[in-house]
């Protein structure tokens, strides 16, 4: 063979080489590459839940019932339907407080987003509460106890537990929620910075704080600051505020993302809004252990048809699907009124729940809300959802 052949032949066999090793590569990377959720078939509609004001909703599924909560202010409501879809008309939802404060203590007013928990077999409500003559800067976090959690939460007895046990008395706190991270207790909640002044009572930045629990009732740790208001989005004119702190995990037991979606901005604002912070690991007590979001997860849709300021809810599982439950207003300028409940889908890819970034078009009609998802043609859409809406089953708590 001559040279110039041989030479021609290795530069081709080389090609050849360098060629399959490309195909190869990208074969694996296309194998290995992380499965993009397909965002196709995520289903923007926003039901609307109530057609009265409930503001910061909270909702929890157990013994076969659906349990709501929200700010009323004077006493801790508490409605119970049998599906989600029965708060929205007067006499199919089952009413009436849970407790409500004696006159002139430091708990008797401005009582804010109450939750229901159940814990270590007991009921527990925890909420915000103020003095009457202090106001708002004398907001500290509550706890009442309820009956065993095999039982109605409606039929009580309630008792006042008092402040939560240990927990800095001097720091202005609301929004607390128990969450339970790798089966330790801890409470999250919003607060004015620590270690101010006694007598400083400006209440324009809000921070997320974390502490361990030793039990539903009591602090076994000193609070540490998670989330502070650095983004602009956090913030409306000169109040930097993050609040209603909520734990959401994926339903695969947290592997694709677990963490705590909280609400920022002014809650009067239409740009009222959620975002998350991720918990990546570790001791859930260090700061580095929470990861904000850059984008926000959702806030109203930029057009004038709303609805406007989504925020402070919670989550709720129902079959294979998680929803988020908020409250949102219907006109851009409602401020603190006409805050209803609502709920819209979320799904989870590799970072973190997603919910289109907005509030999508709003609705009453179910069967529009369940379209294409897991509803039969034999059956009528709103029957099969309403059943997939209380068969929650277990899987809540
Ligand atoms: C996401 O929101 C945009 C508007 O911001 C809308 O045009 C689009 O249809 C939405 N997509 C999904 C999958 O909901
Ligand atoms: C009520 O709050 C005040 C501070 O505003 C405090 O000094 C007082 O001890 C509290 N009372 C009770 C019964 O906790
Ligand atoms: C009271 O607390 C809220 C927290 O939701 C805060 O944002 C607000 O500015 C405070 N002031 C009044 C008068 O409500
Ligand atoms: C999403 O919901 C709308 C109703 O707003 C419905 O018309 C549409 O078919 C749904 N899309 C999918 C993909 O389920």
């Amino acid at each position: 063979m001559p040279l110039y052949t041989l030479h021609r032949a290795v530069e081709i066999i080389g090609t050849l080489i360098f060629l399959l090793a490309l195909l190869t590569a990208s074969i694996v990377e296309f194998v290995l590459r992380p499965k993009p959720t397909n965002m196709s078939h995520y289903n923007n509609t926003c039901l609307g839940i109530t057609s009265q004001v409930t503001p910061d909703p909270f909702i929890t599924y157990a013994r076969g019932k659906f349990y709501f909560m929200f700010t009323a202010g004077n006493r801790v409501p508490l409605w119970e339907a049998d599906s989600i879809t029965d708060f929205w008309e007067e006499g199919r939802f089952k009413k009436g407080p849970v407790w409500t404060p004696p006159p002139d203590t430091n708990h008797s007013a401005h009582l804010w987003a109450p939750e229901l928990h159940a814990l270590r077999g007991r009921w527990y409500v925890y909420v915000a509460a103020a003095s009457h003559h202090e106001g708002n800067r004398s907001h500290r976090m509550y706890v009442l106890g309820g009956p065993p959690d095999s039982q109605d939460p409606h039929a009580g007895p309630w008792e006042f537990l008092g402040p939560i046990r240990n927990m800095n008395q001097r720091q202005w706190a609301i929004d607390g929620t128990v969450l339970t991270i790798d089966g330790t207790l801890y409470f999250a909640y919003s607060g004015w910075p620590l270690d101010r002044p006694w007598d400083d009572y400006d209440e324009r930045t809000q921070q997320l704080f974390i502490m361990r629990l030793q039990d539903p009732v009591t602090a076994a740790s000193p609070p540490v600051m998670i989330s502070h208001p650095h983004e602009p989005w956090e913030r409306s004119g000169d109040a930097g505020i993050n609040e209603g702190p909520q734990w959401l995990a994926s339903q695969d037991g947290g592997r694709t993302w677990r963490g705590i979606v909280y609400s920022c901005a002014g809650s009067w604002t239409k740009d009222y809004k959620m975002n998350t912070l991720q918990f990546l690991g570790g001791d859930p007590l260090q700061p580095s252990s929470w990861k904000k979001s850059p984008r926000p997860l959702l806030q109203n849709a930029g057009h004038d048809k709303g609805p406007f300021g989504p925020g402070h809810g919670n989550f709720v599982h129902i079959g294979d699907e998680t929803m988020a439950v908020f409250h949102a207003t219907d006109m851009p300028n409602d401020g603190h009124g006409n805050r209803k409940c609502r709920m819209q889908r979320v799904i989870f890819n590799e970072d973190g729940p997603f919910m289109n970034y907005t509030v999508g078009p709003y609705t009453r009609d179910l069967s529009k809300f369940s379209d294409g998802h897991n509803v039969g043609k034999h059956e009528s859409k709103g029957s099969k959802l309403r059943g997939l809406l209380h068969s929650v089953a277990s899987k809540l708590e």
